[in-house]
Protein backbone atom coordinates (compact mmCIF):
# COMPACT_ATOMS: atom_id res chain seq x y z
CA UNK A 1 0.00 0.00 0.00
CA UNK A 2 1.94 3.42 -0.96
CA UNK A 3 1.23 6.54 1.26
CA UNK A 4 1.09 8.97 -1.14
CA UNK A 5 1.92 11.55 1.41
CA UNK A 6 5.18 10.04 1.28
CA UNK A 7 5.70 11.34 -2.19
CA UNK A 8 4.83 15.32 -1.53
CA UNK A 9 7.55 16.91 -1.41
CA UNK A 10 7.07 19.27 1.86
CA UNK A 11 7.40 23.09 0.33
CA UNK A 12 8.00 26.05 2.07
CA UNK A 13 5.48 28.54 1.33
CA UNK A 14 5.11 32.63 1.38
CA UNK A 15 2.55 34.87 2.43
CA UNK A 16 -0.36 35.41 0.04
CA UNK A 17 -3.03 38.20 0.15
CA UNK A 18 -6.47 35.67 -0.31
CA UNK A 19 -9.04 38.38 1.33
CA UNK A 20 -8.91 42.08 2.19
CA UNK A 21 -9.90 43.44 5.25
CA UNK A 22 -12.24 46.83 5.58
CA UNK A 23 -12.26 49.21 8.53
CA UNK A 24 -14.44 51.37 8.65
CA UNK A 25 -13.65 54.39 11.14
CA UNK A 26 -17.10 57.14 11.48
CA UNK A 27 -16.65 59.80 9.46
CA UNK A 28 -13.82 58.52 7.58
CA UNK A 29 -13.20 56.90 4.14
CA UNK A 30 -12.64 53.16 4.77
CA UNK A 31 -9.31 51.54 4.92
CA UNK A 32 -8.99 48.24 2.90
CA UNK A 33 -5.81 46.09 4.94
CA UNK A 34 -4.35 43.10 2.83
CA UNK A 35 -4.99 39.72 4.94
CA UNK A 36 -2.17 38.02 4.20
CA UNK A 37 -2.04 34.01 4.51
CA UNK A 38 1.03 31.37 5.64
CA UNK A 39 1.18 27.95 5.33
CA UNK A 40 -0.14 27.44 9.10
CA UNK A 41 -1.61 29.11 11.37
CA UNK A 42 -3.34 32.69 11.98
CA UNK A 43 -3.84 34.75 8.51
CA UNK A 44 -2.26 38.12 9.66
CA UNK A 45 -3.81 41.84 8.68
CA UNK A 46 -1.39 43.98 7.60
CA UNK A 47 -1.70 47.02 9.03
CA UNK A 48 1.77 48.85 7.93
CA UNK A 49 -0.12 51.42 6.09
CA UNK A 50 -2.43 52.48 9.16
CA UNK A 51 0.16 55.46 10.27
CA UNK A 52 -0.52 56.95 7.06
CA UNK A 53 -4.67 57.55 7.85
CA UNK A 54 -2.92 58.88 11.17
CA UNK A 55 -3.88 55.82 13.46
CA UNK A 56 -1.34 53.32 15.13
CA UNK A 57 -2.39 49.66 16.32
CA UNK A 58 -1.94 49.30 19.63
CA UNK A 59 -1.07 45.70 21.26
CA UNK A 60 1.43 46.12 24.62
CA UNK A 61 3.35 42.81 24.70
CA UNK A 62 2.01 42.07 21.12
CA UNK A 63 -0.55 39.45 22.24
CA UNK A 64 -2.13 39.85 18.61
CA UNK A 65 0.78 41.21 16.68
CA UNK A 66 3.21 39.46 14.22
CA UNK A 67 6.33 41.01 13.97
CA UNK A 68 7.54 39.49 11.10
CA UNK A 69 7.46 36.45 8.88
CA UNK A 70 9.93 33.30 9.57
CA UNK A 71 9.79 29.94 8.32
CA UNK A 72 11.81 28.74 11.27
CA UNK A 73 9.34 27.42 13.94
CA UNK A 74 5.72 27.33 14.06
CA UNK A 75 3.40 27.37 16.94
CA UNK A 76 0.20 25.98 16.77
CA UNK A 77 -1.04 27.25 20.86
CA UNK A 78 -4.58 25.86 20.91
CA UNK A 79 -2.94 22.81 19.69
CA UNK A 80 -0.32 22.52 21.25
CA UNK A 81 2.04 21.93 18.20
CA UNK A 82 5.43 22.80 17.88
CA UNK A 83 7.34 22.33 14.47
CA UNK A 84 11.13 23.15 13.54
CA UNK A 85 11.25 23.77 9.94
CA UNK A 86 7.85 21.54 9.37
CA UNK A 87 9.62 18.56 11.65
CA UNK A 88 7.10 18.23 15.01
CA UNK A 89 9.54 18.65 17.92
CA UNK A 90 8.81 15.10 19.49
CA UNK A 91 10.08 13.17 16.55
CA UNK A 92 13.29 15.78 16.41
CA UNK A 93 13.65 14.64 19.99
CA UNK A 94 12.84 11.04 19.86
CA UNK A 95 15.01 10.82 16.38
CA UNK A 96 17.70 13.12 15.86
CA UNK A 97 20.28 15.16 18.04
CA UNK A 98 20.71 18.52 19.19
CA UNK A 99 23.65 19.21 16.32
CA UNK A 100 21.35 17.86 13.69
CA UNK A 101 18.22 20.05 14.67
CA UNK A 102 21.08 22.98 15.00
CA UNK A 103 21.79 22.09 11.23
CA UNK A 104 18.17 22.12 10.43
CA UNK A 105 17.31 25.14 11.69
CA UNK A 106 20.15 27.14 9.96
CA UNK A 107 20.21 25.74 6.85
CA UNK A 108 16.80 24.66 6.49
CA UNK A 109 17.43 20.90 5.98
CA UNK A 110 18.12 17.68 8.28
CA UNK A 111 21.72 16.61 7.56
CA UNK A 112 22.58 13.51 6.05
CA UNK A 113 25.26 12.03 7.41
CA UNK A 114 28.21 13.76 5.36
CA UNK A 115 26.24 17.41 5.81
CA UNK A 116 26.55 16.58 9.75
CA UNK A 117 30.15 15.27 9.93
CA UNK A 118 31.33 18.67 8.26
CA UNK A 119 29.07 20.52 10.36
CA UNK A 120 30.06 18.43 13.33
CA UNK A 121 33.66 19.45 12.79
CA UNK A 122 33.16 23.38 12.30
CA UNK A 123 32.00 23.67 15.33
CA UNK A 124 34.73 21.36 17.28
CA UNK A 125 37.43 23.47 15.77
CA UNK A 126 35.54 26.40 17.24
CA UNK A 127 34.85 25.63 20.45
CA UNK A 128 38.33 26.74 22.42
CA UNK A 129 37.90 30.31 23.02
CA UNK A 130 40.47 33.54 23.17
CA UNK A 131 43.06 33.22 25.57
CA UNK A 132 42.13 36.62 26.86
CA UNK A 133 38.54 35.55 27.93
CA UNK A 134 39.12 33.89 30.72
CA UNK A 135 40.76 36.90 32.21
CA UNK A 136 37.38 38.42 31.96
CA UNK A 137 36.02 36.14 34.56
CA UNK A 138 38.64 37.62 37.24
CA UNK A 139 36.08 40.89 36.96
CA UNK A 140 33.45 39.04 38.77
CA UNK A 141 32.15 38.21 42.31
CA UNK A 142 32.67 34.01 42.68
CA UNK A 143 29.33 34.43 44.17
CA UNK A 144 27.94 36.49 40.70
CA UNK A 145 25.06 34.53 39.25
CA UNK A 146 26.35 32.44 36.39
CA UNK A 147 23.05 34.06 33.96
CA UNK A 148 25.39 37.82 34.87
CA UNK A 149 28.47 36.49 33.74
CA UNK A 150 27.38 35.05 30.58
CA UNK A 151 25.36 38.46 29.94
CA UNK A 152 28.83 39.97 30.15
CA UNK A 153 31.03 37.49 28.43
CA UNK A 154 28.52 36.45 25.50
CA UNK A 155 28.88 40.63 25.20
CA UNK A 156 32.90 40.59 25.19
CA UNK A 157 32.73 38.31 22.52
CA UNK A 158 31.99 41.27 20.02
CA UNK A 159 35.56 42.50 21.20
CA UNK A 160 37.00 39.43 19.89
CA UNK A 161 35.45 40.10 17.03
CA UNK A 162 34.40 43.06 15.95
CA UNK A 163 36.02 44.21 12.77
CA UNK A 164 35.00 41.01 10.60
CA UNK A 165 31.54 40.98 10.59
CA UNK A 166 29.72 42.05 7.20
CA UNK A 167 26.41 41.19 8.65
CA UNK A 168 25.14 41.57 5.04
CA UNK A 169 27.63 38.42 4.18
CA UNK A 170 26.52 34.81 4.12
CA UNK A 171 29.70 33.20 5.04
CA UNK A 172 30.75 36.38 7.64
CA UNK A 173 27.06 35.36 8.72
CA UNK A 174 27.65 31.34 9.07
CA UNK A 175 31.09 32.00 10.47
CA UNK A 176 29.21 34.12 13.56
CA UNK A 177 26.17 31.28 13.97
CA UNK A 178 29.30 28.59 13.84
CA UNK A 179 31.29 30.54 16.24
CA UNK A 180 28.69 31.18 19.11
CA UNK A 181 27.17 27.55 18.52
CA UNK A 182 31.03 26.22 19.45
CA UNK A 183 31.47 28.64 21.80
CA UNK A 184 28.61 29.56 24.00
CA UNK A 185 29.09 26.30 25.79
CA UNK A 186 32.68 26.82 26.43
CA UNK A 187 31.47 30.37 28.10
CA UNK A 188 28.50 28.21 29.90
CA UNK A 189 30.91 25.72 31.07
CA UNK A 190 33.41 28.78 32.78
CA UNK A 191 30.90 30.60 34.06
CA UNK A 192 30.21 27.65 36.26
CA UNK A 193 33.40 26.66 37.14
CA UNK A 194 34.20 29.70 37.91
CA UNK A 195 31.04 30.15 40.68
CA UNK A 196 32.90 26.98 42.17
CA UNK A 197 36.51 27.84 42.22
CA UNK A 198 37.28 25.04 39.96
CA UNK A 199 40.40 25.71 37.04
CA UNK A 200 38.31 26.16 33.16
CA UNK A 201 38.56 22.92 31.45
CA UNK A 202 39.60 22.81 28.00
CA UNK A 203 37.31 21.52 24.88
CA UNK A 204 37.97 18.27 24.47
CA UNK A 205 37.67 16.76 20.44
CA UNK A 206 37.35 13.61 20.64
CA UNK A 207 33.74 13.93 22.53
CA UNK A 208 30.61 14.62 21.12
CA UNK A 209 28.92 18.63 21.86
CA UNK A 210 27.24 17.39 24.42
CA UNK A 211 29.69 15.29 26.03
CA UNK A 212 31.89 17.92 25.86
CA UNK A 213 29.40 20.68 27.47
CA UNK A 214 29.39 17.47 30.42
CA UNK A 215 33.29 17.22 30.69
CA UNK A 216 33.98 20.77 30.59
CA UNK A 217 31.47 21.41 33.53
CA UNK A 218 32.03 18.41 35.76
CA UNK A 219 36.00 16.62 34.78
CA UNK A 220 39.27 18.09 36.95
CA UNK A 221 42.85 18.40 35.43
CA UNK A 222 42.92 15.98 38.46
CA UNK A 223 41.60 12.26 36.77
CA UNK A 224 39.68 11.38 33.36
CA UNK A 225 36.30 12.32 33.45
CA UNK A 226 34.15 9.28 31.74
CA UNK A 227 30.90 10.91 29.90
CA UNK A 228 27.70 8.96 31.21
CA UNK A 229 25.83 8.24 28.26
CA UNK A 230 22.76 8.57 29.91
CA UNK A 231 22.98 11.59 31.23
CA UNK A 232 24.75 12.80 27.82
CA UNK A 233 21.15 11.51 25.86
CA UNK A 234 19.21 13.45 28.76
CA UNK A 235 20.89 16.47 27.90
CA UNK A 236 21.26 16.45 24.20
CA UNK A 237 17.20 15.74 24.65
CA UNK A 238 16.65 18.94 26.68
CA UNK A 239 19.03 20.91 24.60
CA UNK A 240 16.90 19.87 21.61
CA UNK A 241 13.48 21.09 23.26
CA UNK A 242 15.18 24.57 24.13
CA UNK A 243 16.61 24.82 21.01
CA UNK A 244 13.90 27.60 19.32
CA UNK A 245 10.41 28.74 20.15
CA UNK A 246 8.98 31.29 17.53
CA UNK A 247 9.23 35.27 18.61
CA UNK A 248 9.71 34.80 22.41
CA UNK A 249 10.73 37.59 24.30
CA UNK A 250 14.32 36.90 24.44
CA UNK A 251 14.32 35.85 20.45
CA UNK A 252 12.47 38.89 19.98
CA UNK A 253 15.52 40.93 21.79
CA UNK A 254 18.15 39.62 19.40
CA UNK A 255 15.58 40.35 16.30
CA UNK A 256 15.72 43.96 17.71
CA UNK A 257 19.40 44.62 18.48
CA UNK A 258 20.25 42.79 14.89
CA UNK A 259 17.70 45.46 13.50
CA UNK A 260 19.99 47.67 14.55
CA UNK A 261 22.88 46.40 12.25
CA UNK A 262 24.68 45.86 15.68
CA UNK A 263 27.21 43.25 16.62
CA UNK A 264 25.89 39.98 16.16
CA UNK A 265 27.59 38.58 19.71
CA UNK A 266 26.42 41.73 21.08
CA UNK A 267 23.08 40.76 20.31
CA UNK A 268 22.78 37.03 21.33
CA UNK A 269 23.94 38.71 24.40
CA UNK A 270 20.54 40.93 24.56
CA UNK A 271 18.92 37.72 24.13
CA UNK A 272 20.39 36.15 27.01
CA UNK A 273 19.68 39.49 29.31
CA UNK A 274 16.33 38.49 28.29
CA UNK A 275 16.11 34.96 28.64
CA UNK A 276 17.13 35.30 32.65
CA UNK A 277 13.71 37.07 33.41
CA UNK A 278 11.30 34.29 35.42
CA UNK A 279 8.52 34.95 33.64
CA UNK A 280 10.85 33.38 30.52
CA UNK A 281 13.95 31.25 30.87
CA UNK A 282 14.58 32.00 34.53
CA UNK A 283 11.38 30.10 35.52
CA UNK A 284 13.58 26.81 35.15
CA UNK A 285 15.17 27.89 38.04
CA UNK A 286 12.00 29.57 39.66
CA UNK A 287 10.59 26.43 39.51
CA UNK A 288 12.80 24.07 40.96
CA UNK A 289 13.13 26.48 44.28
CA UNK A 290 9.58 26.47 43.83
CA UNK A 291 8.81 23.36 44.31
CA UNK A 292 11.68 22.87 47.10
CA UNK A 293 10.38 25.46 49.00
CA UNK A 294 6.72 23.79 48.81
CA UNK A 295 8.90 20.71 49.74
CA UNK A 296 6.49 18.38 50.24
CA UNK A 297 3.16 17.24 48.73
CA UNK A 298 1.12 18.16 52.10
CA UNK A 299 2.24 22.22 51.25
CA UNK A 300 0.67 22.37 47.56
CA UNK A 301 -2.29 23.63 48.52
CA UNK A 302 -1.11 26.23 50.68
CA UNK A 303 0.87 27.33 47.45
CA UNK A 304 -2.09 26.78 44.91
CA UNK A 305 -3.98 29.03 47.09
CA UNK A 306 -1.64 31.70 47.02
CA UNK A 307 -0.79 31.46 43.14
CA UNK A 308 -4.94 31.81 42.75
CA UNK A 309 -4.51 35.03 45.05
CA UNK A 310 -4.73 37.99 43.73
CA UNK A 311 -3.44 40.08 45.82
CA UNK A 312 -0.23 37.25 46.12
CA UNK A 313 2.35 38.08 43.48
CA UNK A 314 3.19 34.11 43.72
CA UNK A 315 2.58 32.71 40.14
CA UNK A 316 2.97 28.76 39.91
CA UNK A 317 6.62 28.63 38.05
CA UNK A 318 6.31 26.29 35.10
CA UNK A 319 2.83 26.83 34.50
CA UNK A 320 1.02 28.66 31.65
CA UNK A 321 2.50 30.13 28.37
CA UNK A 322 1.66 33.03 26.37
CA UNK A 323 1.13 30.95 23.38
CA UNK A 324 -0.01 27.42 24.49
CA UNK A 325 -3.27 27.27 25.53
CA UNK A 326 -3.04 23.03 25.54
CA UNK A 327 -0.48 21.34 27.04
CA UNK A 328 3.35 22.31 25.69
CA UNK A 329 4.64 19.64 23.42
CA UNK A 330 7.64 19.86 24.90
CA UNK A 331 7.05 19.55 28.79
CA UNK A 332 5.40 16.52 27.81
CA UNK A 333 8.24 15.33 26.09
CA UNK A 334 10.41 16.47 28.72
CA UNK A 335 8.08 14.75 31.69
CA UNK A 336 8.48 11.42 30.30
CA UNK A 337 12.36 12.15 29.69
CA UNK A 338 12.31 12.92 33.71
CA UNK A 339 10.77 9.95 34.47
CA UNK A 340 13.10 7.68 31.65
CA UNK A 341 16.21 9.43 33.32
CA UNK A 342 15.29 8.79 36.82
CA UNK A 343 14.38 5.06 36.10
CA UNK A 344 17.89 4.69 34.03
CA UNK A 345 19.52 6.48 37.06
CA UNK A 346 18.16 4.51 39.42
CA UNK A 347 16.94 7.48 40.97
CA UNK A 348 13.51 5.62 42.81
CA UNK A 349 12.48 8.52 45.00
CA UNK A 350 13.63 11.75 43.74
CA UNK A 351 12.56 14.70 46.43
CA UNK A 352 10.72 16.86 43.91
CA UNK A 353 9.29 14.36 41.63
CA UNK A 354 6.23 13.28 43.74
CA UNK A 355 5.68 17.53 44.40
CA UNK A 356 5.65 18.47 40.44
CA UNK A 357 3.50 15.14 39.79
CA UNK A 358 1.00 16.57 42.58
CA UNK A 359 1.37 19.90 41.63
CA UNK A 360 0.30 18.76 38.10
CA UNK A 361 -2.72 16.70 39.46
CA UNK A 362 -4.26 19.18 40.92
CA UNK A 363 -3.42 22.25 39.13
CA UNK A 364 -5.25 20.68 36.26
CA UNK A 365 -8.27 19.75 37.92
CA UNK A 366 -8.77 23.63 39.52
CA UNK A 367 -10.77 25.81 37.45
CA UNK A 368 -8.57 28.22 37.99
CA UNK A 369 -5.91 26.74 36.07
CA UNK A 370 -8.33 25.30 33.85
CA UNK A 371 -10.69 28.35 33.10
CA UNK A 372 -7.46 30.40 32.23
CA UNK A 373 -5.75 26.98 30.13
CA UNK A 374 -2.70 27.33 32.55
CA UNK A 375 -0.68 24.20 31.52
CA UNK A 376 2.81 23.32 32.62
CA UNK A 377 5.36 24.33 30.20
CA UNK A 378 8.64 23.71 29.04
CA UNK A 379 10.25 24.23 32.34
CA UNK A 380 8.14 22.48 34.50
CA UNK A 381 10.23 19.28 34.58
CA UNK A 382 13.39 20.46 33.23
CA UNK A 383 14.09 21.69 36.19
CA UNK A 384 14.11 17.80 37.92
CA UNK A 385 16.11 15.73 34.87
CA UNK A 386 18.78 18.64 35.34
CA UNK A 387 18.88 18.02 39.07
CA UNK A 388 18.87 14.80 38.40
CA UNK A 389 21.56 14.67 36.32
CA UNK A 390 23.69 16.55 38.41
CA UNK A 391 23.49 20.53 36.88
CA UNK A 392 23.29 23.01 39.64
CA UNK A 393 19.83 25.22 39.87
CA UNK A 394 21.63 28.21 39.12
CA UNK A 395 22.91 27.05 35.93
CA UNK A 396 19.52 25.81 34.64
CA UNK A 397 18.85 29.08 32.93
CA UNK A 398 22.30 29.35 31.29
CA UNK A 399 21.73 25.23 29.86
CA UNK A 400 19.01 27.28 28.43
CA UNK A 401 20.59 29.45 26.98
CA UNK A 402 23.18 27.16 25.31
CA UNK A 403 20.26 25.14 23.85
CA UNK A 404 18.73 28.71 22.65
CA UNK A 405 21.43 30.41 20.88
CA UNK A 406 21.00 28.09 17.84
CA UNK A 407 17.29 29.55 17.89
CA UNK A 408 18.92 32.89 18.59
CA UNK A 409 21.36 33.01 15.67
CA UNK A 410 18.85 31.58 13.13
CA UNK A 411 16.49 34.31 13.41
CA UNK A 412 18.94 36.33 13.46
CA UNK A 413 20.47 35.46 10.22
CA UNK A 414 16.70 35.09 8.72
CA UNK A 415 16.07 38.65 9.58
CA UNK A 416 19.68 39.98 8.04
CA UNK A 417 18.03 38.16 4.56
CA UNK A 418 15.01 39.23 4.77
CA UNK A 419 14.68 42.22 1.92
CA UNK A 420 11.88 43.96 4.16
CA UNK A 421 13.42 44.07 7.25
CA UNK A 422 13.84 47.73 8.84
CA UNK A 423 14.82 48.86 12.07
CA UNK A 424 12.45 47.74 14.78
CA UNK A 425 10.44 51.16 16.12
CA UNK A 426 7.52 51.09 17.59
CA UNK A 427 5.14 53.87 18.16
CA UNK A 428 3.32 54.38 21.41
CA UNK A 429 0.03 55.79 22.73
CA UNK A 430 1.28 59.09 24.78
CA UNK A 431 -0.83 59.82 27.66
CA UNK A 432 1.68 62.71 29.10
CA UNK A 433 1.50 66.32 29.53
CA UNK A 434 0.75 68.23 26.28
CA UNK A 435 2.66 71.55 25.59
CA UNK A 436 3.47 73.45 28.42
CA UNK A 437 5.91 76.71 28.51
CA UNK A 438 9.10 76.10 31.00
CA UNK A 439 8.36 78.67 34.06
CA UNK A 440 11.52 80.91 35.61
CA UNK A 441 12.82 78.18 38.42
CA UNK A 442 11.75 81.18 40.80
CA UNK A 443 8.06 80.60 39.40
CA UNK A 444 8.30 77.00 40.15
C1 LIG B 1 9.08 30.30 28.57
O1 LIG B 1 7.21 32.77 24.77
C2 LIG B 1 7.83 31.64 24.73
O2 LIG B 1 7.78 30.89 23.77
C3 LIG B 1 8.64 31.34 25.99
C4 LIG B 1 9.24 29.94 26.10
C5 LIG B 1 10.32 29.72 25.05
O3 LIG B 1 10.62 28.54 24.76
O4 LIG B 1 10.93 30.72 24.62
O5 LIG B 1 8.22 28.96 25.93
C6 LIG B 1 9.90 29.73 27.46
O6 LIG B 1 9.30 31.43 28.91
C7 LIG B 1 7.98 29.48 29.17
C8 LIG B 1 7.18 30.26 30.26
C9 LIG B 1 7.98 30.17 31.56
N1 LIG B 1 7.38 31.09 32.59
C10 LIG B 1 6.79 30.57 33.68
O7 LIG B 1 6.60 29.37 33.88
C11 LIG B 1 6.41 31.63 34.70
C12 LIG B 1 4.98 31.37 35.20
N2 LIG B 1 4.06 31.68 34.08
C13 LIG B 1 3.58 32.99 33.97
O8 LIG B 1 4.19 34.04 34.58
C14 LIG B 1 2.76 33.26 32.72
O9 LIG B 1 1.96 32.17 32.50
C15 LIG B 1 3.50 33.62 31.47
C16 LIG B 1 4.42 34.78 31.68
C17 LIG B 1 4.29 32.46 30.98
C18 LIG B 1 2.48 34.00 30.41
O10 LIG B 1 1.83 35.13 30.88
P1 LIG B 1 0.76 35.91 29.97
O11 LIG B 1 0.57 35.26 28.67
O12 LIG B 1 1.13 37.36 29.97
O13 LIG B 1 -0.59 35.69 30.74
P2 LIG B 1 -1.09 36.54 31.96
O14 LIG B 1 0.07 36.87 32.85
O15 LIG B 1 -1.91 37.65 31.44
O16 LIG B 1 -1.98 35.48 32.73
C19 LIG B 1 -3.34 35.26 32.33
C20 LIG B 1 -4.06 34.86 33.61
C21 LIG B 1 -3.89 35.88 34.73
O17 LIG B 1 -5.00 35.75 35.62
P3 LIG B 1 -6.26 36.82 35.42
O18 LIG B 1 -5.67 38.20 35.55
O19 LIG B 1 -6.83 36.53 34.05
O20 LIG B 1 -7.21 36.46 36.54
O21 LIG B 1 -3.49 33.64 34.13
C22 LIG B 1 -2.89 33.89 35.40
C23 LIG B 1 -2.68 35.38 35.49
O22 LIG B 1 -2.69 35.80 36.84
N3 LIG B 1 -1.64 33.16 35.38
C24 LIG B 1 -1.14 32.47 36.42
C25 LIG B 1 0.03 31.87 35.95
N4 LIG B 1 0.24 32.23 34.67
C26 LIG B 1 -0.79 33.03 34.32
N5 LIG B 1 -1.60 32.31 37.68
C27 LIG B 1 -0.84 31.52 38.50
N6 LIG B 1 0.29 30.91 38.12
C28 LIG B 1 0.76 31.06 36.86
N7 LIG B 1 1.89 30.47 36.46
Amino acid sequence: MEDKNTNVKAEEGKATVKRIAVLHIPGEEPIELPILSGTEGHDVIDVKQLGTHGYFTYDPGFLSTASCQSKITFIDGEKGILLHRGYPIYELAMKTSYLEVCYLLLYKELPNEEQLEKFKSKIRYNTMVHEQLPKLFQAFRRDSHPMAIMCGIAGALSAFYHDEINNNNPRDRELVAIRLLAKIPTLAAMAYKYSEGEPFMYPQNHLSFTGNFLHMMFATPCEPYVVNPIIEKAMDRIFILHADHEQNASTSSVRFAGSTGANPYACIAAGIAALWGPAHGGANEACLRMMETIGSVKNIPKYIAKAKDKNDPFRLMGFGHRVYKNYDPRATVMRDTCHEVLKELNITDHPLLDVAMELERIALEDPYFIERKLYPNVDFYSGIILNAIGIPTSMFTVIFAVARTIGWISHWCEMQEDPSSKIVRPRQLYTGYPTRSVKPIGER
